[in-house]
């Protein structure tokens, strides 16, 4: 193609057109290069989000993107190795407790993590919470600990899919999350990049994802389901419930505690619930034995501790120091101001206050405050009496105010029926 006019480009997009592949390239690698400022990215992204592409279009995204930059080669690694990766939520911690319990069952996890995105917290931004915790590792140091160790998270390193990188950030803040053909282009391009056996995808439904309905829920499942198919690699989607959020804690350092005390076997909530199904399916997966056969021993290893050694030999592999985690000094306990049920949290509200007391972002360049963040006391389906804890909030520099952190709560006289943790399963 010529050099077509990227404003030409946008147009179409506006126009609810269809974009060739090689619109799409110039597109999409004229931002990785420079060539293309973040103002016209931004305009296309938009664009995109509001009127949709075409599955044909999504498979050209994805292989742009997955051509962007290197491909991880692990074949000469020996053993089963399984990715996971979820599509996002508030207090999902699953990766950190996911790659110690499988990999302490003998099946390898290589994992590569974002950083938080929109509300939601990402892996890696809460991995650095640990004082020391090195989270780009290079190629060979990635190959290395997967060997030794059968767990390693890692940033993506900057030429693993540098397409999605440049432009997951700039969709980060510019609202254009949100988008089915986006969010499938993005996962999928990562997954095939780092050369896993197969995909496990955790993709989250609820008011507290990207994805907020089931319809649009069971698109995205199939459309990355069909895009592993095309690239020959067995890709899972389990969906999971996102109506709020994962476990008690949420905000970077507070999460990877709540993981430390799952795996201590102290946790026992929907969290624990969630871990013990997924790693089910990885083990499985990996070993080639009954789903029940796997859950037995993923109970095991946590109960005996396995998983958490498992932990602390990656956490040590990466330089991490799980003593000197940091919470931030000031911690309110905030009441409910009536008693009832709590029927429904607004768990999309929950992270944006997490972020906007310092633990995400609202720029591309914003610093993270790893210690701040929320501790539910209770969860959907709990009662409350008046003047009754129902969080605490740790805050550093930015306050919060009480009455928007209580409208994020619905408590009512009569309990309503709780959603099932796990929605559906697509392959
Ligand atoms: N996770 C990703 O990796 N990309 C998205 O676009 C959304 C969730």
């Amino acid at each position: 193609m010529n050099a077509e006019n990227m404003i030409e480009i946008i147009n179409k997009k506006r126009n609810k057109m269809q974009l060739s592949k090689e619109e799409l390239k110039y597109a999409v690698m004229g931002y990785v290069n420079g060539e293309i400022p973040d103002y016209q990215m931004s305009a296309l992204l938009m664009a995109i989000c509001l009127n949709g592409m075409s599955d044909e279009e999504t498979f050209n995204l994805t292989e742009i993107m997955y051509n962007s930059g290197d491909h991880l080669d692990l074949s000469d690694i020996k053993g089963f190795k399984i990715d996971k990766h979820s599509t996002g939520g508030v207090g999902d911690k699953t990766t950190l407790l996911l790659a110690p319990i499988v990999a302490s069952l003998g099946v390898k996890v290589p994992k590569m993590s974002g950083r938080g995105l929109g509300h939601t917290g990402g892996t890696i931004d809460k991995l650095e919470s640990i004082p020391g915790f090195k989270v780009s590792l290079t190629m060979d140091e990635f190959k290395k600990q997967l060997n030794e160790v059968g767990a390693v998270i890692t940033g993506q390193t900057a030429n693993l899919v540098p397409a999605d990188k440049k432009i997951y950030a700039l969709r980060d803040v510019t609202g254009t999350v949100s988008s089915i053909p986006l969010i499938a282009s993005s996962i999928m391009s990562k997954k095939l990049a780092s050369g896993a056996d197969k995909i496990l995808i955790d993709l989250k439904v609820g008011n507290g994802a990207l994805v907020k309905t089931m319809k649009d829920a069971k698109k995205l499942a199939e459309l990355m389901v069909k895009i592993g198919k095309k690239h020959k690699h067995d890709t899972i989607c389990v969906l999971t419930n996102m109506s709020e959020p994962l476990g008690n804690n949420i905000g970077n350092a507070l999460e990877v505690l709540e993981a430390i005390e799952l795996l201590k076997g102290n946790v026992h909530n929907d969290l624990y619930d969630l871990i013990v199904y997924m790693a089910s399916y990885m083990v499985s997966l990996g070993k080639n034995i009954k789903i029940e056969d796997a859950k037995k021993e993923v109970i095991e290893t946590i109960k005996n501790g396995k998983a958490y050694d498992k932990f602390l030999e990656m956490v040590k592999a990466q330089g991490g120091d799980i003593t000197k985690i940091k919470v931030a000094p000031k911690i309110f306990s905030i009441k409910s101001n009536k008693a009832g049920y709590i029927n429904t949290i607004n768990t999309e509200g929950l992270g944006e206050i997490v972020k906007e007391i310092g633990g995400g972002r609202e720029t591309k360049d914003d610093v993270i405050d790893y210690g701040v963040g929320i501790v539910l006391s209770k969860k959907v389906g709990d009662h409350v009496d008046k003047e009754e804890e129902i969080l605490k909030i740790y805050v550093d520099k930015k306050d919060m105010e009480i009455r928007r952190i209580l409208s994020c709560f619905t408590i009512e006289e009569k309990k309503k029926s709780k959603e099932p943790l796990i929605y559906d399963v697509i392959m």
